[in-house]
């Protein structure tokens, strides 16, 4: 869908993720055809660089990040003509009448902060007060939204004193995924699942992010961070809501996060006792955790794996299982759905019998399976077999279509203005209001990650978490 003319800042812009996702993101959008050619993109940094340099360093990041190979080359000139650039120096003065002079106030403009949060709260005051922004504008903000709930309440009050929330666009790329907005159009748009989407069908769902990288070169973020502020306090929250919700009353951004609030409200605290931590370990010199993390005493857990219980009337008694570790064997996303065993089993011989699973995967080779279960097909009687039903979403995409990056989907939600796959700030207090009392309780206690080897699934005590209900993980990899 075409979407308006606009301008869009890109703070940051020499860095990781502008170069990386999102100018190759927009170059991508730019080239289906998604934006028209009025439209700019101005890199403002601390660099000292000439809009020409700007120009050239854009068409470096394409080259490396973006499939320039497939455009014709006048697509990559025409998206060239569109970038612009100021030297802005956030904590000072400098660049900001630059900048306000080329803003068209008639223009949808975006104000996209790929910067460390530290600066946020500067950056937007002094949109607002140069005149850059206007009651039109969006702002753009990436994680990590906070390093706790005092924090993230800081940065929420920041934002709010020259932005009204409708204009604030938290990003979780997790919510930019094309499974994840299948999830929703699974649970919503058939009439198959919902009657069975409770405690009352469901035995407990399993939530994997696994990632098969460590965390070498960015081993100070991350000591400071660990999984659980990483991913879970976010990604896999953001799925747990998306399969744990009520249906709202329409796909607009207030009746779905409002359903997606209430769930975070409702989610029990969780006792040491349902959690299992880790940090990696390696057969090869220097490539430990803490190696990587470049702090021989941290206590700073790679991996993370807990029994989640949500308390209202459609899950009390359905656990969620929750996992997500660097350095395990496989990248891979995915969540599973283990429906309840038939009530009463008229057949003998059950070895066969696996029950009702479905797998919804993000990463790799995104699609849904359903595994059912069938006759063994041919002669030997009535033995029972696991069949799937299965659906890559590689399969439904027109063959000469490629697969959008999240952030494709999400940088043109914000163009157009929708804010469904987007945090809100309440949201992200009710996620840490969750998410401090477990990491403040391991903290005090100095509860001490154990240990897993680099390629494997994880440390011993997840499996124990888990096969101590009579229950067992999806293996991380085929
Ligand atoms: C980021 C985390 O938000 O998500 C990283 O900071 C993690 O540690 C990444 O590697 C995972 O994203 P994806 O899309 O590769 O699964």
């Amino acid at each position: 869908i075409p979407v308006s003319t606009f301008d869009l800042v890109l703070f940051g812009a020499t860095g990781d993720l502008a170069r990386r996702k999102v100018l190759p993101s927009l170059f991508h959008r730019f080239q289906v055809g998604q934006f028209s050619e009025e439209s700019r993109i101005i890199g403002a940094s601390r660099s000292d660089m000439s809009k020409q340099a700007f120009r050239s360093f854009v068409a470096k990041c394409l080259e490396e990040f973006s499939d320039t190979a497939s455009a014709d080359e006048s697509c990559v000139k025409r998206f060239l003509n569109l970038i612009d650039y100021v030297q802005i120096d956030a904590s000072t003065e400098t660049g900001w009448d630059v900048l306000s002079s080329k803003m068209r106030p008639q223009i949808i403009s975006v104000f996209y902060l790929s910067v460390a949060p530290g600066l946020f709260g500067t950056i937007a005051s002094r949109l607002r007060a140069s005149g850059c922004s206007n009651r039109e504008s969006r702002i753009v903000v990436e994680k990590p939204f906070g390093h706790d709930l005092p924090s993230a309440q800081a940065l929420n009050k920041e934002l709010l004193n020259s932005f009204e929330e409708d204009q604030i666009y938290r990003i979780d790329h997790y919510l930019g995924k094309e499974t994840v907005q299948n999830l929703m159009a699974l649970r919503f748009a058939n009439s198959l699942f919902e009657p069975l989407w409770s405690a009352a069908h469901i035995d407990h769902v399993q939530i994997t992010v696994a990632e098969d990288m460590g965390i070498a070169g960015r081993g100070e973020y991350y000591d400071q961070s660990g999984a659980m502020r990483d991913m879970v306090q976010n990604h896999l929250m953001q799925l747990l809501c998306l399969i744990a919700m009520e249906p709202p009353s329409k796909f607009s951004a207030t009746a779905v996060r409002n359903e997606k609030v209430k769930v975070i409200q409702a989610l029990e605290p969780v006792s040491n006792a349902n959690i299992a931590r880790g940090q990696y370990v390696s057969s090869m010199p220097g490539e430990d955790y803490l190696d990587h993390a470049g702090n021989p005493h941290s206590q700073t857990e790679s991996f993370v794996a807990m029994k989640v219980q949500v308390a209202n009337w459609r899950w009390a008694g359905t656990p969620f299982y929750l996992r997500t570790g660097k350095c395990l064997r496989e990248r891979v996303s995915e969540i599973v759905v283990q429906f309840r065993d038939p009530p009463h089993m008229i057949f003998d011989g059950t070895e066969g019998h696996k029950g009702n699973t479905l797998v919804i995967r993000l990463q790799p080779d995104e699609g849904i399976t359903l595994h059912t279960t069938i006759k063994d097909p041919g002669p030997g009687g009535m033995r029972l077999a696991d069949a799937s039903l299965d659906m890559s979403f590689a399969d439904t995409r027109v063959p000469t279509e490629r697969s959008q990056d999240a952030y494709e989907r999400l940088i043109m939600d914000v163009v157009r203005g929708d804010q469904t796959l987007f945090m809100r700030g309440d949201e992200v207090v009710a996620a840490w209001e969750w998410t401090d009392p477990t990491i403040e309780a391991w903290q005090e206690k100095r509860f001490a990650p154990s240990t897993y080897d680099v390629g494997g699934s994880g440390p011993e005590d997840s499996l124990l978490l888990i096969h101590r209900d009579g229950r067992r993980w999806r293996p991380i990899g085929r």
